[in-house]
């Protein structure tokens, strides 16, 4: 049996069509578009297509978007100054600082120099504490969209056990959280972590946030699983692949998500989503 496909593209698409239609009704209520402000430091190839990606997004769904691109060596005073500005702009209701950021700037500061209902990544300590106090604001994006895909696949996930492969800020943790909060069992599995094919066997839900071509293997995936692959990596042939051994694994799992068009197009549907939601917060509180 092969597993379902959960097919992040088209659900993406679907979300991005109920936005416009949002925005739309906004514009008809004599509200301005929701407004997104993206700032990119330095020249990173992969921030530069992450950047592109959402802009674009952005302007399908009707979004004001704009764009301030800063040289490597911007001093932190420099960005934190923009933000200041940005927070201040009554037509902006989303910052977004493209991580990761030039060695010289520290991303913490940064984080938290965004106010929170502007914070669209959901990365300040504010709206991550409510997302611990099961009381989320801005759901940080990658998280949020994973869940959207779970959601898609119609199971009661209450009582499940999910294992997370992957900590970071901007995954692993938030995704635990995410998880926690759904009522599932979460095991959050890491470099240190010691018998880990033993600990993926046990999920019935797995997502893979490691960033490493094709780490995960069949053996280890119970039947009917649900396989959530985070990774965007290269092979050695230079082919994208995710941190799931796809072809394998989905003669396991019940579903799965590809790469590419699985959880990347979601995390800017999420990103569009907070967007409009922050624009909600800012005229409900004009
Ligand atoms: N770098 C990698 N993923 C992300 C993300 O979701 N948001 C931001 N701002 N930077 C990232």
């Amino acid at each position: 049996m092969s597993a379902q496909i959960l097919d992040g593209k088209a659900i993406a698409f679907d979300i991005r069509q109920q936005i416009k239609h949002q925005v739309e009704k906004r514009g008809q209520n004599g509200k301005r578009p929701p407004g997104l402000a993206v700032i990119l430091v330095g020249d990173n190839p992969a921030s530069q297509v992450y950047v592109r990606n959402k802009r674009r997004a952005c302007e399908e769904v009707g979004f004001h978007s704009e764009l301030h691109q800063l040289s490597g060596d911007t001093p932190q005073q420099e960005l934190l100054d923009l933000i200041d500005h940005l927070n201040a702009q009554e037509n902006i209701d989303g910052i977004l600082v493209q991580l990761p950021l030039p060695r010289q700037i520290d991303e913490e500061a940064v984080i938290e120099r965004i106010l929170p209902t502007k914070d669209v990544d959901g990365f300040h300590p504010y709206n991550v504490g409510r997302l611990v106090l099961r009381m989320p604001l801005l759901r940080p994006c990658t998280p949020k969209g994973v869940m959207t895909l779970i959601e898609r696949t119609g199971e009661q996930i209450e009582g499940m056990d999910a294992v997370i492969i992957g900590q970071s800020n901007i995954v692993g943790r938030p995704m635990a959280l995410e998880l926690l909060a759904a009522r599932c069992t979460i095991t959050v599995c890491h470099s240190r972590t010691q018998y880990l094919p033993e600990k993926v066997r046990n999920a019935d839900i797995l997502v893979a946030a490691v960033g490493r071509p094709r780490f995960v293997q069949a053996e280890w995936i119970k039947k009917g699983a649900i396989v959530i692959d985070v990774g965007i990596n290269r092979d050695e042939d230079g082919k994208l692949v995710g941190d799931v051994d796809f072809d394998t694994v989905k003669d396991k799992a019940g579903w799965i998500t590809p790469v590419p068009g699985g959880v990347g197009p979601m995390t800017i549907a999420s990103l569009l989503e907070n967007t409009l939601q922050a624009a909600e917060l800012h005229s409900n509180q004009a």
